[in-house]
């Protein structure tokens, strides 16, 4: 198989894994030490690449540890909740579907699930309960990464992804208070904890008054600096029989403005561009051809905005510091100091832009490079 050069979209694995050394370092030791840790970042930041690779690691030097990995992406109720975990726990902590049955009837005793196997054995394994009793008596669910643990004499770290959703379940509060009332008496499983939505993840981990306030070690993740993704761009260029040099590197890292995930896609669609030795017209061309593909959906985008939202990006782009300013109101056709407080609350919640060091940023670095040249029509 061919060598990738780049990758974007999927998880960042071993040859395309760049820096991270501290975080990775740290999250080591929370997950042997059992210490609890929720992870924040803004999307496509690196999170469950980070996660992966660090229980990769971790599982190298530590035999007795084993991960279960939960997705909330599409989970929407407290219910499917106990479901997902009843499952995945089962699943990290045995193989054979043999085992899993009598995993089962091991670790339930007041709630009674229905076992589904495939007929292969060995990826499809699901549990169904009765809703009444997983409402009556979810504590078995909520202390089974503790009990496996204990029983089968190991550490089990359960990583929960997409975490911000346990907000959307109906009860919302009084269903975090349950989990943590559990999750912190346990002394062999731990927690961690992370997801997309960073406004969200605050509120639930930075907020004084809910339950999950200081549940564990706190780590927010940061871009990878220019530093890093120089000599990683130049490596992959040569690794894939190509060069680039030092200044081109540089260049891709700053017009993306070293975020991950675009990172990765301007150096791959620069490669793919390029003769042997990359120039910088190729960077050019690249981006042409990125934003010539994202130019419907990011119109789109646009398109959903409000005229006062597209009056903030216009301020954004053009480098504005003070937005409440008389003059940047004036200049921008803004409103008034109070209609800018919403327009930027509507604009994170749409994911549009984060706030980072204080200052309202594109969280999508190709988009705002879109909106200045293709939208604004400058360059
Ligand atoms: N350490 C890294 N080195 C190089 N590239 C990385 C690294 N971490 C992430 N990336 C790039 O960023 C992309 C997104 O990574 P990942 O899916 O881990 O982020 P995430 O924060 O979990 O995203 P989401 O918010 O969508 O869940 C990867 O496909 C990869 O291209
Ligand atoms: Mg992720």
């Amino acid at each position: 198989m061919d060598i990738r050069p780049f990758n974007f979209g999927t998880l960042a694995g071993e040859e395309h894994f760049c820096n991270r050394i501290i975080e990775l370092q740290k999250l080591s030791s929370n997950f042997r030490m059992g210490i609890n840790t929720t992870l924040v970042s803004a999307r496509r930041w690196g999170k469950s690449s980070l996660v992966e690779m660090t229980a990769k690691h971790v599982i190298k030097k530590e035999k007795n540890i084993r991960f279960c990995y939960i997705d909330l992406f599409n989970t929407r109720s407290e219910q499917e909740f106990y479901v997902q975990m009843a499952q995945q726990l089962i699943k990290a902590t045995s193989t054979k579907a043999e085992e899993r049955i009598e995993a089962v009837k091991t670790f339930f005793r007041r709630l009674i699930p229905s076992i589904g196997i495939s007929p292969d054995q060995q990826q499809e394994f699901t549990l169904s309960f009765s809703m009444k009793d997983l409402q009556r008596s979810p504590d078995e669910i909520l202390d089974l990464a503790e009990n496996i643990a204990k029983t089968k004499k190991t550490k089990i770290v359960v990583c929960i992804d997409e975490f911000q959703n346990i907000g959307y379940f109906t009860q919302a509060l009084s269903f975090q208070k349950k989990l943590r009332s559990h999750w912190q008496k346990h002394k062999h499983a731990s927690y961690c904890l992370y997801g997309s939505k960073k406004h969200m993840l605050m509120d639930i981990f930075g907020n004084v008054s809910m339950p999950f306030y200081r549940f564990g070690s706190f780590m927010f993740l940061e871009k990878i600096d220019a530093r890093h993704w120089i000599p990683y761009i130049i490596h992959r260029f040569e690794k894939t029989g190509k060069k680039i040099t030092e200044p081109l590197a540089k260049q891709i890292s700053s017009l993306m403005e070293n975020h991950p995930y675009h990172v990765q896609q301007l150096a791959q669609e620069t490669w793919d561009v390029c003769g042997k030795f990359a120039k910088s017209t190729d960077i050019e061309n690249a981006v042409t051809r990125l934003l010539r593909q994202m130019t419907i959906l990011y119109q789109r985008e646009v398109d959903l905005l409000s005229n006062m939202q597209v009056n903030f990006l216009k301020a954004v782009c053009s480098g504005v510091e003070k937005f409440s300013s008389n003059e940047t109101l004036r200049e921008f056709n803004l409103g008034s100091s109070a209609n800018i407080k919403r327009v930027r609350e509507a604009l994170i919640e749409k994911e549009v832009i984060d706030i980072n060091n204080d200052k309202p940023e594109f969280s999508d670095p190709l988009f705002k490079i879109w909106f200045w040249r293709i939208y604004m029509q400058r360059w």
